[in-house]
């Protein structure tokens, strides 16, 4: 299914000849020290600040522009039955993602956190040839679909290791959980533009969302944790901890 295998070759551009260094400037006052009472109310308060500054990109620390996140190829569904790829994928909203909540085990180098994103737009050019389920799809042209109040809870397992003298995170590994209040489909131009069998189709997936989450989320899962990753490895892998949590 979802194999996205250029996103790997866009954000493996990183991390070579990569030096310890500080927090950039615009997080700097956003820190949270370990000690104090409310540490992790902190790194939530301070997170959402960060959201926004954060998908902005940022070149210096190798963070893609994330508002929108633009992915040029996704092989979306790739089975006996049914191929769906999708070409110049932009991801919009992400810069309103809420963090809820956070759940930092320092000791046990655990991290749980909780988002939601009201709408998450995803938008581009899609092909797709076979059928779902018992319905025909088949066509070429533009996309929209739109992730309702989408809730992700992300868990991190990290391990921490020596750099220059300096102590860094890794991840070792992350899961994620996430619910949808709905997802809707909008696939222009099925059939050579039949308007008849497309509206079929699109009213088809749109009733069956839930159901073809089974197909789509895996997919899903790995856009969203990419685009953590991304993100954590970005500041994880130059700035040492010691900048990340204050003691
Ligand atoms: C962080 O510091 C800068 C510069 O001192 C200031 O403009 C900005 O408002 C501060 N941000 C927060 C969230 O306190
Ligand atoms: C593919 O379609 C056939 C015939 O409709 C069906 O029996 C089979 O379960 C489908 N396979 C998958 C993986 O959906
Ligand atoms: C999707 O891309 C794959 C890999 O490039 C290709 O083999 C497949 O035919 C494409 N599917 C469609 C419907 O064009």
């Amino acid at each position: 299914m979802f194999t996205l295998k250029n996103v790997f070759v866009i954000f493996a551009i990183s991390t070579n000849c990569v030096f310890s260094k500080d927090l950039p400037e615009y997080l700097k006052n956003l820190t949270c020290s370990k000690s104090q009472k409310d540490f992790e109310d902190c790194f939530v308060r301070n997170g959402n600040k960060a959201i926004p500054l954060v998908v902005r990109g940022d070149p210096d620390y190798n963070i893609p522009k994330l508002n929108p996140m633009e992915i040029p190829f996704v092989e979306l569904i790739s089975t006996p039955n049914l191929s769906v790829n999708l070409t110049n994928v932009k991801i919009r909203g992400l810069e309103n993602m809420k963090l809820q909540k956070a759940k930092l085990l320092i000791e046990e180098s655990r991290y749980t956190h909780w988002l939601k994103g009201e709408n998450i737009i995803v938008e581009g050019e899609y092909v797709a040839n076979g059928q779902i389920m018992i319905m025909p799809i088949k066509g070429k042209g533009r996309f929209t679909t739109n992730l309702k109040n989408g809730e992700y809870e992300i868990t991190s397992l990290t391990e921490t290791y020596e750099k220059d003298g300096e102590l860094h995170w890794k991840i070792l590994r992350s899961s994620i959980k996430y619910s949808f209040e709905r997802i809707t489909f909008n696939f222009e131009n099925l059939f050579d533009g039949n308007k008849e069998l497309g509206d079929k189709v699109n009213e088809f997936l749109n009733e069956n969302w839930d159901i073809l989450l089974v197909d789509f989320g895996p997919g899903i899962t790995d856009i969203i944790l990419k685009i953590y990753r991304t993100i954590f490895d970005a500041f994880c892998t130059q700035v040492p901890q010691k900048y990340i949590f204050l003691d």
